[in-house]
């Protein structure tokens, strides 16, 4: 009894490392990030027409497929407005920040993502 106590605790004590592990160990790709955190502003394809864009607010989700638009920020405006939300380059405070959620690399992986959205560099 006490034995199959221990094995089911120690079981359970390596499940848990295991997946503990699992999520620290776990930088998601790009593509996975932007799905999780942006695709409900700016649509799973990057048009601005996720789910929660209405055209009842002040400003729609910059539409990332968009080289006019996309090609007036520098990557590092991108980071910024990534990691600090729109006020860092003066825009909607829609635009939420995820400074505190994405890593350097994460934020880093997701300017060039979305680079391949519009297929466009900075003018
Ligand atoms: C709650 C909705 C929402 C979410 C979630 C969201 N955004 Fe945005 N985003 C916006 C809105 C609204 C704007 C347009 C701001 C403006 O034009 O004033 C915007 C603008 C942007 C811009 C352009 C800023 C500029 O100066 O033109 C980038 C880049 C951007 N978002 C990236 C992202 C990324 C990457 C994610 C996910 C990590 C994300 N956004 C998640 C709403 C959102």
């Amino acid at each position: 009894m006490a034995r199959s106590l221990f094995i089911t605790v120690m079981i359970s004590t390596a499940l848990t490392l295991l997946v503990a592990g699992a999520c620290v160990a776990g930088a998601a790709s790009a593509p996975d990030n932007y799905r999780f955190y942006c695709a409900q502003c700016h649509g799973l394809e990057g048009y601005g027409d996720g789910p929660n864009a209405t055209k009842n607010q002040p400003v729609e989700p910059r539409d990332h497929t968009s080289a006019y638009e996309m090609g007036k920020l520098t990557d590092e405006d991108i980071s910024y407005v990534i990691k600090d939300g729109g006020i860092a380059t003066s825009k909607s405070t829609l635009m939420p920040p995820f400074g505190k959620t994405l890593t350097d690399a994460e934020v880093t992986e997701l300017v060039s993502y979305i680079r391949k959205l519009c297929n466009c560099s900075a003018r």
